[in-house]
Order: C-alpha cells, then structure tokens, then sequence
C-alpha cells in the first residue's frame, strides 16, 4: 500500500474510488518497461498510452530537454517564435505525405482534433462554401475530450451527460466479428456496408452541408480495428466526389504505428489534415499538431486581411521551445533507429505470429493486428459484457504487463523500440494472467 494522499488529485478516466482501495502506482520506467511502487517490473505493451513509441526514458531526449530548459524555456508563440518551434515543423515534413507541409501546433490530441475540426470549418468558410458546416465521424470512434472532439465521439460513455454538436452523422463502427474474426491485417469485409452509409448520409443531409469527415485511419480506443480492405480509398474517392474534406485523426497512428511515419502513407491515402499528438516527441512534453495541406492554409490565408491574424485561435503552450527539442531529439531517434518502419518488417510479422498463437487460449473469439498494434477479444459468456476485460488487465498487471481493457478487447501497442524477447515475454505474460482468469 502506498503511503501518498490519494484524496487531490482527481485522475482522468479513472474509477478513483476503486483506486483508491488498490492503488497502482509507477515509480519509474526504463525501456520497455515501467516499475511499480513496490519495485516489481512491468512491461508496457501499450507504449504508456500510445505514446512512448521510441522506450521509456531515452537519454538523448533528457538532454535534449535540459538543454533547451537552461537556453530558452519559453517564450510566447503568439506573433513570436522559436528556432526549435520551426525547426521540429521543418523536420517533420520531410515525413509527411506530398501536399501536406504546415502544421499548427497543440498541447495534446484532443486540443489537435478541436482544432483540425475549426480549421476544416474556416477553409469552407473562406471559399465561400459557408453553409458546409456538417461533420461525418464513426461509431466507435474516439477523438479526445474537448467538445468537438466529444461531439465526433462514437464511444457513447464519452459522450452522454456532456455538451455536445448536434451537426454530426455517425458512419457504422468497423469491428465485425462475425465476418472479419482472426484476419491478419486489414480485414475483408466492411467496405460496401461504409460506402452505402456514407451516401446514405449525404442524400439525407446535401453534400452542400457536410464540411468534414473525421476518421481514425485505425480505430484504437474503440478496440484497435484495421480499416477493411479498400476502406480508407472509398472514403478519399467518396469525399472527392462529394467535396467534402477528409481528417484523418493519427493521434495513435502517426508516428511509426502502423509500418511508416504515417497511416496515410502506410495506406496510400492523403487526407487534407491530419491530427497527431502522443508519439510526436516520444510522449515526453506534452505536444500535439495539426498538419495541413499547404492549398487548405493558402485559401485561409488569401481570404484574410494582410493586418490581422488567420487564425484566431491558439495555446499558451503550442510548439513550446522545450517540446520541440525534445520532438527534435525523438525524431533523430526515430530516424537512425528505424523506428517508422519497423512495424511492417521483421518485427511486424513476429508481433503479429506472436499475437494469432494466442487462439487456442479458453474464450478468445477474435485477435487483430496491424503494424505494431494488436487486440485479442474475448467472449464474455454467460458475464455482463465488459467484466472479462478489467479482470485481465489487473492480472496482467498483477503479473509484470501492462496492458489495455476495451470492454472485453485486450489492446496492446508496445514502444516500436521493443525487442524480439520482450516480445516474448509479453506472450508468456499475456497467456499465464489470462489462463489464472479464465482456466
Ligand atoms: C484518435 C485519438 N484522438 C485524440 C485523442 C486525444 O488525445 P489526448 O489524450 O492527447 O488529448 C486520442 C487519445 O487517445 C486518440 O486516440
């Protein structure tokens, strides 16, 4: 038991009253794994929360940082800046997908996403498109918490009893199981059934009132789910067709996830924005982005008076000075480590061999993988759905690994830095807590 006052701090999505009777307490991290209060070693196989792709602890991004705090700590972004701000931004165009070369700093995803849907509004706005203020999103889909992104929430816990648009159609969620179950990579089936909601929606609403769609190039949050094959192309040709604009929110899939920098380039299909946050600097400071196509901010900027901002809209801490070395420092990590293109090499395919094993253990219905992410589902049986879940995940953690409950979906996304045998004892791990759960 610790010895910390638990009463001040209100954590986020956390049963606090639950924790509060065991609590779970990290003290340290290195690599691979974290630490627990009682020194009991803990492997991350969720990267922190999707964000420590390059390990924990990386020396040369603590220098980094410490640098950058004893130079220049802050100063503010509003009609200033700093070498390390434009630096990072430079730096990272050289990974993005062709005709997307700005981005528009945040402090986290959700501020990202909240951003990305002002942004998409402002471009329909400017070229005299004003009455497309309609969003697309999905069911499932998770797009943080600010009241943007809660209103393009397809999760509906993190949704009901909050403010929320009511300007936002729902495509169909893409975890079927019934017909996609045990599919390595992307899944067959799901396409059509999309296409046809798609047009569905745009008969109901007029193309001339829908500004955006917003998708998570693989759902995560709401139980790691592949795009079906041909999915993400559909969505691209049916946006053209109708002028609507495409976001892609790659707060979990930028940044090495799925085999390259970037899902759309892992896919093949650009979007106009892109949302990304976490991985960005190795989830050391907090930082998020929008990245934009260079035609989207030129149509906002030509519609703009010369004497005033073209964007009124902004953070105290966006593209702090600190956040960009450590960005930098992540970024030549991710470079000379290979680290954005792991995920479809060797390492893929043995995460992914490592993962299906996992059929034959008791109550297992569906295991996916894609890149360097991975979920297992389990029946819940004659039990409420969602029991199973919670009941793995704290054993697992019980037994040294960490990983993420989705209801009865057991979600993993290790740092892209994990090695063959921590792979293996994920497995080892993995297979002892949910044989004591279930056996
Ligand atoms: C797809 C997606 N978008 C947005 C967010 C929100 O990011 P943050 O928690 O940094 O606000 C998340 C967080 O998990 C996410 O998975």
């Amino acid at each position: 038991m610790t010895d910390l006052n638990l009463e001040h701090w209100w954590q986020p999505f956390t049963n606090v009253r639950a924790f509060q009777k065991n609590p779970r307490i990290f003290t340290r991290a290195e690599g691979s794994f974290l630490f627990r209060e009682d020194g009991g070693d803990v492997l991350d196989i969720t990267a922190g929360l999707w964000c420590c792709n390059i390990g924990h602890a990386r020396k040369e991004v603590a220098d980094a940082v410490h640098a950058q705090l004893m130079e220049l700590d802050y100063a503010p972004p509003f009609q200033f800046g700093t070498p390390p701000a434009f630096q990072f931004a430079s730096r990272l165009m050289e990974h993005t997908p062709e005709g997307i070369n700005r981005i528009f700093f945040t402090n986290s995803g959700s501020e990202a996403v909240d951003t990305a849907l002002k942004i998409a509004h402002l471009y329909q706005f400017a070229r005299g498109k004003g009455s497309k203020t309609r969003f697309i999103s999905r069911e499932q889909g998770y797009h943080g918490v600010n009241v943007g992104g809660t209103s393009m929430q397809g999760l509906p816990t993190n949704r009901h009893g909050f403010p929320v648009l009511n300007e936002v159609d729902f495509l169909p969620g893409m975890l079927d199981i019934s017909r996609n179950a045990f599919s390595r990579g992307c899944p067959e089936h799901g396409t059509e059934r999309m296409a046809e909601a798609f047009e569905h929606i745009v008969a109901l609403r007029g193309a001339d009132s829908i500004c955006a769609v917003i998708i998570e190039p693989i759902s995560g949050a709401g139980g790691m789910v592949p795009p079906p094959r041909g999915y993400l192309q559909k969505v691209r040709e049916l946006c053209d067709k109708h002028d609507i604009l495409l976001i892609f929110d790659e707060v979990i899939t930028g940044f090495g996830r799925t085999g390259s920098a970037f899902a759309a380039t892992e896919f093949g299909v650009t979007p106009d924005i892109m949302t990304s946050a976490k991985a960005i600097n190795g989830g050391t400071v907090p930082m998020g982005g929008v990245f934009v196509k260079d035609s989207i901010q030129q149509t906002i900027f030509d519609h703009t008076p010369e004497t005033v901002p073209e964007f009124f809209h902004g953070n105290t801490y966006a593209g702090t000075p600190v956040a960009a070395a450590a960005g930098l420092a992540a970024l030549d990590i991710y470079e000379s480590e290979g680290l954005f293109t792991c995920a479809s090499g060797a390492k893929g395919e043995h995460w992914a061999n490592t993962l299906h094993a996992m059929k034959d253990l008791p109550s297992v219905i569906d295991i996916r993988n894609y890149g360097l992410l991975g979920a297992v589902s389990f029946d819940p049986g004659e039990a409420p759905a969602k029991s199973l879940g919670p009941k793995i995940h704290q054993r697992c953690y019980e037994n040294g690994l960490l990983c993420r409950a989705v209801g009865d979906h057991m979600v993993m996304s290790p740092p892209l830095s994990i090695t063959e045998s921590e792979i293996g004892l994920f497995a080892e791990r993995f297979r002892k807590s949910v044989l004591e759960v279930l056996g």
